[in-house]
């Protein structure tokens, strides 16, 4: 097991510190000016993807220190350590295996003395074979007909990834298959998607890794008497329902035979699980040959990951850069910005994705963390995004590092969409770099002095360009793979626990104590102040 070293203990830590008060005052078009190669001295490229990290505030001297930051905490042994199956998820004890569900390189992948990859194979073969016979048609629903609608029941991991993946991936949805989510344990997100879907036509995917959890338990109840009351009888629950689980018991209990039990394994975290069973949404809506190639898209950056030097290697250096900007410059924030529509529900996935990884404020010696660890994600789809927060980005008084993704074809090419949105694409980042001075103000508007410093932009924003060919699922797959490896980098130098979430247990066991009192009659007493008035005004409100 790699050590739990706090960084801000090391001399790499001590030095960026110091190196921070001289670049703070560096201005980015100053760093173009001393450096006519920097664009290709700060840029990547993996396969058909190019990450321009130039446009950030760092120098050679920068990148070395982050780099030796790395060592010090021990990266390369961690990486190792995941990728050998080792327990890295210290407090479930669980090793943290989700680059498994998509080796393809032949080598066995252990946890503990088990080679996890024949039951790997075995599932996706599953998933092989079912979806093929969904999309074929040769699955009936229990009247004879065809499956023509997929509804995903699943919250967190269990949504996230399947309803982004297929969003991003609906160029290639197979024939006129139809894809809902019910996430919500509002009963309207139930109500509204039931009212678009025929029982006769419609596959109920009940998708939880624990089958315990409340919003998923009981929208997959409401759904399974939805589908009784519409004159479907017990013995036709088979053809309507399967399930993707760790928990075969559970999945028995609800009425799904175990036939139609898609499994995974307790070391595929939740967040991390649109690789495992829980993809069968996506295969089943884009075809498992698709899913595949999102799988082999994965893998090879994994494998570029595992194997690339620290200097070059793409999850690294974004890691790295995330640290520099949150720990040093103290920024909050961290904002993706896709410009492909496709793309909308991206930043959403990553919202689960890092800041249930790495919101913590424990370290992994139990104790107390008094510096910065994840941040805030957040993020919409160019070109809207500019005509609602990037205001804030250019000239508000808060840094915020952005990763502006665009794909260089579109799937749509509809007249000149394309170049006016890639003309957006390139614009904001220079504009976010070189801002406007005072002096290109009054060339622009004269000496109109009232206006001139409501014209000006600082400039100097931080961002990263990550430009790809085209958004296919192997693309899809390596990108979603560089940001999971990203919080992973950052999850090692924060010396924190990545793949827990202890964070949302208080507020579930909370709403579980409130629940009775809720559905009891009289006023409550048992909380504070708030809590107890809140509830007797709804009591109230709701006669
Ligand atoms: O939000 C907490 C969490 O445990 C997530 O990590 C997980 O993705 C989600 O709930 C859903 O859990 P399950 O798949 O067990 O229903």
């Amino acid at each position: 097991m790699f050590p739990n070293i706090d960084p801000t203990t090391t001399s790499s830590w001590k030095s960026l510190q110091e190196h921070y008060t001289g670049m703070r005052e560096k201005h980015l078009r100053e760093l173009f000016i001393a450096d006519e190669k920097r664009f290709e001295s700060l840029s990547l490229t993996f396969e058909d993807i190019l990450v321009d990290f130039s446009k950030n505030r760092i120098d050679n001297k920068t990148r070395a220190l982050l780099i030796s930051l790395a060592n010090e905490c021990k990266l390369p042994e961690a990486i190792q350590a995941m990728f050998s199956g080792e327990k890295i998820n210290g407090t479930e004890k669980r090793s943290v295996l989700h680059v498994a569900l998509r080796n393809f390189s032949g080598r066995p992948i252990f946890d503990g003395d088990s080679d996890v990859m024949p039951e790997v194979q075995r599932v996706l073969g599953q998933m092989e074979r079912f979806s093929s016979r969904i999309i074929s048609g040769e699955w009936k629903g229990y009247t004879g007909r065809p499956i023509r609608h997929l509804v995903n029941i699943g919250i967190g991991g269990s949504d996230l990834g399947p309803v982004m993946v297929t969003e991003a991936l609906r160029p290639y949805r197979q024939g006129n298959m139809e894809v809902h989510f019910v996430s919500n344990v509002d009963g309207t997100h139930l109500a509204e998607t039931l009212r678009n879907v025929d029982p006769e036509e419609t596959l109920f995917i009940i998708a939880s890794k624990t089958f315990t959890t409340q919003e998923t338990m009981t929208n997959a109840h409401s759904a399974r008497d939805w589908f009784l009351e519409s004159g479907a009888g017990d013995e036709d629950i088979s053809s309507h329902f399967v399930a993707l689980s760790t928990n075969r018991e559970g999945v028995t209990e609800f009425g799904i035979d175990p036939e139609n039990m898609f499994e995974f394994w307790e070391w595929v975290g939740g967040r991390y699980s649109l690789w495992s069973a829980i993809g069968l949404s996506i295969a089943c809506y884009i075809g498992f040959a698709n899913y595949r190639e999102l799988l082999m898209g994965a893998h090879a950056m994994d494998e570029h990951f595992r194997t690339t030097d620290l200097d070059s290697n793409i999850p690294v250096v974004l890691g790295l850069l995330g640290i520099w900007y949150n720990n040093f410059f103290g920024c909050e924030t961290h904002a993706i910005l896709p410009y492909d529509q496709y793309m909308h529900r991206f930043a959403a996935y990553f919202q689960q994705g890092d800041m249930e990884s790495n919101g913590k404020s424990t370290d992994r010696n139990g104790k107390h963390i008094d510096y910065q660890t994840g941040p805030i994600i957040w993020g919409e789809p160019g070109t809207n995004g500019q005509h609602a927060f990037y205001q804030l980005i250019h000239q508000g008084t808060k840094i915020i590092p952005c990763d502006f993704l665009a794909p260089a074809i579109s799937h749509n090419p509809i007249g000149d969409h394309h170049v006016k949105l890639l003309a957006n694409f390139f614009a904001q980042t220079e504009a976010l770099m070189n801002g406007k001075t005072e002096a290109e103000v009054r060339e622009e508007i004269g000496n109109n002095e009232e206006l001139i410093p409501f014209k000006e932009f600082a400039g100097n924003r931080p961002t990263n360009s990550i430009l790809f060919k085209k958004l296919t699922p192997r693309t899809l797959g390596s990108l979603i793979a560089m940001y999971e490896h990203k919080i992973f980098v950052q999850g090692v130098i924060w010396n924190i626990y990545s793949f827990d979430q202890w964070g949302v247990e208080l507020g579930k066991q909370l709403a579980k104590k409130i629940l009775p009192e809720l559905e009891k009659p009289g006023e409550v007493s048992s909380h504070d102040g708030s809590t107890n008035g809140l509830i007797n005004a709804w009591k109230k409100m709701k006669s």
